[in-house]
């Protein structure tokens, strides 16, 4: 979400005739996009802007940590600007005016709808926001605070922003929002939504992500199975954590059961499903066996690929309160985690062994440029045998697996 508000932010400046520049030594204004999601992202993005604005640059700071924080970074020499993020379409404006703290909480919709439906492409492949906050106020979760409360933007302006794409060569768009399924413009919920685009978009593939457990429906699977010459078979489903305690003291609105069966029904009307998540360890109410139920969840719900991460107490947030369990535990449950998670995903590869996919070429490999890295419909990434294009759509067949990566060659 924030690479997509930094091309918004991007596209406003030029707008505004401001010219961007490669290098930030070469730059009179720097804005630095901020996460404040886990205290380790805060303190990158605070220190990065407290670095430049010492050898002098103009710094407008914004995403989270700028709303967390607000006149503080100005009072403490951080930043010249503070800006929240339904201000940014005001921002080329506003750094003609010069310094303080702007609009933290504005009026939603009203900024949703002043976007420009019309901005540039940076590839073939875009994000595209479809809803902004969230309601649900995890105990642990920052973001509440943060982004505010949840908003959508009308479908039209969605297909719009596509359509506008689409005529820039863009092939695959990615929706986006906190918690995209509990998405409603007044008209349609994220299931007719769905169906509305697929019905209207040109487009070789449209994702969307993070889905909350709590709200799959049958409905919206039934409309992925009907549109999936478009839409894609990848859910990305954040369980956080396998202890139905935990889960309660997360509140999360589900039970480990009913998480577990969840992911059953996605696989009966999705058998391809790519299904990914977001897993925290040490979280304060969880003991020794609460994360043994975390490592049971992994090898039953059999997830293709984890975000795995460390509690971080968040300002605010309810769990805060809570005692922190020590590093060393923290630590230990993740190297666990990783290795449980690595095992399953690795069974989920070698299934993929000797089967026949259609990939979209992304980039080179990272670990071999002469060879290209691709994107299965189920956004799970294959590394081909040869060099290709970006933005290519090829045929391959799986032939290897190396690590987690699974090796394959491009069929003529
Ligand atoms: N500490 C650690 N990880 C967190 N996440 C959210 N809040 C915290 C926190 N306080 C993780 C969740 C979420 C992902 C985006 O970041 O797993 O799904
Ligand atoms: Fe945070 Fe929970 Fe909302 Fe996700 S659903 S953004 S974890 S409060």
């Amino acid at each position: 979400m924030n690479v997509y508000d930094s091309r918004l932010i991007h596209t406003l400046f030029v707008r505004h005739g401001f010219q961007p520049v490669d290098n930030e030594n070469d730059a009179d204004i720097l804005v630095v996009n901020s996460c404040s999601v886990r205290k380790k992202a805060e303190q990158k993005a605070l220190d990065y802007a407290k670095g430049w604005r010492n050898k002098g640059k103009f710094v407008v700071f914004i995403g989270c940590v700028a709303v967390e924080h607000k006149d503080k970074l100005i009072d403490q020499g951080v930043a010249d600007l503070v800006l929240g993020h339904r201000a940014y379409g005001r921002l080329p404006e506003l750094i003609e005016k010069g310094v303080g703290v702007v609009e933290m909480d504005s009026d939603e919709l009203l900024e949703f709808t002043a976007l420009p439906l019309d901005r540039p492409a940076y590839s073939f492949s875009e994000f595209v926001t479809i809803m902004e906050g969230c309601d649900n106020f995890c105990s642990y979760c920052i973001v509440p605070f943060t982004r505010g409360r949840e908003a959508y933007r009308p479908a039209e302006h969605i297909l719009e922003e596509i359509k506008n794409l689409e005529k820039q060569g863009v092939i695959e768009v990615t929706l986006l929002g906190q918690n995209i399924n509990s998405y409603f413009d007044g008209q349609r919920d994220f299931s007719e939504l769905l169906e509305y685009l697929a019905q209207n978009v040109s487009l070789y593939r449209l994702r969307f992500t993070t889905l909350n457990p709590r709200d799959v429906s049958v409905k919206m699977l039934k409309v992925i199975q009907n549109h999936l010459d478009v839409l894609t078979d990848w859910l990305h489903l954040p369980v956080q954590a396998g202890s139905t305690k935990v889960l309660r003291d997360m509140r999360r609105g589900y039970t480990k059961e009913e998480f577990i069966e969840m992911a059953h029904t996605v696989r009966k009307f999705l058998p391809e499903a790519v299904i990914t998540t977001d897993i925290m360890v040490g979280f304060p109410t969880e003991t020794e066996s609460d994360f043994e139920d975390t490592l049971d969840l992994v090898r039953k719900v059999e997830f293709d690929h984890a975000f795995m991460f460390i509690y971080s107490p968040r300002p605010r947030t309810k769990a805060s309160y809570w005692n922190d369990l020590p590093y060393e535990v923290k630590n230990a449950r993740l190297r666990k985690l990783i290795d449980t998670v690595n095992e399953v995903a690795r069974k989920r590869r070698e299934r993929m062994l000797g089967k026949i996919y259609e990939v979209l070429v992304e980039g080179p490999s990272r670990k071999d440029p002469t060879r290209s890295a691709a994107r299965t419909r189920g956004y799970l990434t294959v590394v081909l045998d040869r060099f290709l294009p970006p933005g290519e759509r090829v045929k391959v067949k799986v032939v290897g697996i190396k690590g987690l990566t699974p090796l394959a060659k491009v069929l003529d």
